[in-house]
């Protein structure tokens, strides 16, 4: 009796947050994709299909938007919880190209009905916004992330619980569209048509209907019965709607925090936060980017690397952050570190890594909360010396090139959390646990 709850209790100990530490794009979906081989769920908690998460398995490539990464494993099941802001008809696509690609999917996939529901209003609206502030525009991936967000906290969201009843749902989008009609005219943008939306989200909800439930109370019930979870995070802790780059941020919490809000599993129960970054910085967008280097940028570009997931854009790069990624350890309550893109960095010598900011000439180790100040901050650099050959084949952390396990050790020591795997290639099979 009493060793039944012990081991009980040491399986729920290892109920995992996974985020990303940076800009977002740190590799999460392939770290996802190898955690998920001990967690029996996987659920979403933030963000919508402006999240692209790259897995390559047996040779395919999947990108997945709104469904987790844990999709590609058997016997896991997949949830997406009431924090994640879903276009019905982008998820029904995704269900349909990923069986299409030989992928289950029946009772494998659930969504929360309290979810919110991203409207083709929302799109035009993120579209005419950014368009009017020019210069300014944060770098959207025009998703209707933003306005959907908008909408939730203002009270006025349409969410997944209405999609499945057909004529409470029409009733409602009626109202929406008018209001959001009369907008998109003041702004010069073409109105959406009522009939063919109200059509078209009836018939993705129909598809979807059969996955929505209350997703608190699956989890609850999944927790009792000592079920591991993964909470998938998507973006990054800098796009966080408070703690990032505000505005040039995301309207979720990318956060560890988001995964207790946005799924309803209370935070005593979470056990491990999981930080991902890369060996090196990007992001996609506009806003600030101390390290940004050109020559960094154009090296990436060059071996094919950092093109976007979902819209394709050439991401920014630069050095290795050290003041963000220490700052996300603060507030996420990072305990392991995942690097990831170990292999960018096999052409590079010497490497500079970013220790600190001057700003004014002070110096600053964590981010100024302005992010006009924060475009202003100069890096302070410590430069060591590179490695110079391939880390691909590497499978223990004994097999890194000496150089490239003290240039790990040191991004993890000045990130003040433990490394626990590194990452030198896209598959499965490049990963080192450590
Ligand atoms: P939104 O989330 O589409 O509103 O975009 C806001 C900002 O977050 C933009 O800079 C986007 O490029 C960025 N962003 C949103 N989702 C992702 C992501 O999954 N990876 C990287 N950047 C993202
Ligand atoms: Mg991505």
């Amino acid at each position: 009796m009493r060793s039944g709850k012990f081991f009980a209790y040491l399986r729920i100990m290892s109920n995992t947050i996974l985020i990303g530490a940076q800009w977002g794009d740190e590799g999460k979906g392939k770290i996802i994709d190898v955690l998920t081989a001990d967690a029996d769920v996987i659920v979403r908690s933030q963000g919508g299909n402006n999240a692209g998460h790259t897995v390559i398995h047996r040779g395919k490539t999947y990108i997945l938007h709104l469904i987790p990464s844990g999709i590609l494993r058997r016997n896991k099941v997949c949830v997406i919880g009431n924090g994640v802001v879903i276009d019905p008809i982008a998820l029904v696509d995704e269900i349909v190209g990923l069986r299409d690609l030989g992928v289950t999917i029946h009772r494998n996939l659930l969504i929360s009905d309290a979810a919110h529901l991203v409207l083709p209003y929302h799109r035009a609206l993120d579209e005419q916004r950014e368009l009017r502030k020019g210069r300014a525009r944060i770098g959207t991936t025009k998703r209707g992330i933003g306005p959907a967000y908008g909408d939730k906290a203002a009270r006025t969201g349409l969410r997944i619980s209405d999609v499945i009843q057909p004529s409470l749902f029409s009733k409602k989008l009626e109202g929406k569209i008018r209001e959001n009609n009369a907008i998109l005219r003041a702004l010069g943008a073409k109105p959406i048509d009522f009939d063919e939306v109200n059509e078209s989200y009836l018939a993705a909800g129909q598809t979807l209907a059969p996955y929505v439930t209350n997703t608190v109370v699956y989890l609850r019930r999944a927790l009792q019965r000592g079920r591991e979870i993964l909470f998938e995070g998507a973006q990054g802790t800098f796009l966080d709607i408070d703690h990032g780059t505000y505005p040039y941020v995301t309207s979720s919490n990318t956060t560890a925090g988001g995964a207790c809000t946005g799924t309803g599993v209370p935070p005593h129960r979470m056990d491990r936060v999981v930080g991902v970054m890369k060996a090196y910085t990007t992001r996609v967008g506009e806003g600030p980017l101390p390290t940004e280097d050109a020559r960094v940028t154009k090296m990436l570009h060059e071996m094919g690397r950092e093109f976007g997931a979902t819209t394709g854009r050439a991401r920014r790069c630069g050095w290795f952050d050290a003041v963000v990624t220490r700052y996300a350890t603060m507030i996420n309550g990072i305990d392991e570190l995942a690097i990831t893109n170990l292999d960018g960095l096999d052409n590079v010598d010497p490497i500079s890594i970013c220790v600190g900011y001057r700003l004014n000439g002070k110096p600053l180790d964590v981010p100024p909360c302005d992010s006009t100040q924060w475009i202003n901050c100069e890096p302070v650099y410590e430069t060591v010396r590179g490695w110079k050959q391939s880390t691909r084949s590497a499978r223990k952390i004994s097999q890194l090139p000496k150089l490239a396990r003290d240039y790990v050790s040191r991004i993890s020591q000045l990130t003040g959390a433990k490394l626990s795997i590194v990452s030198v290639g896209p598959t499965r099979a490049e990963t080192i646990v450590v």
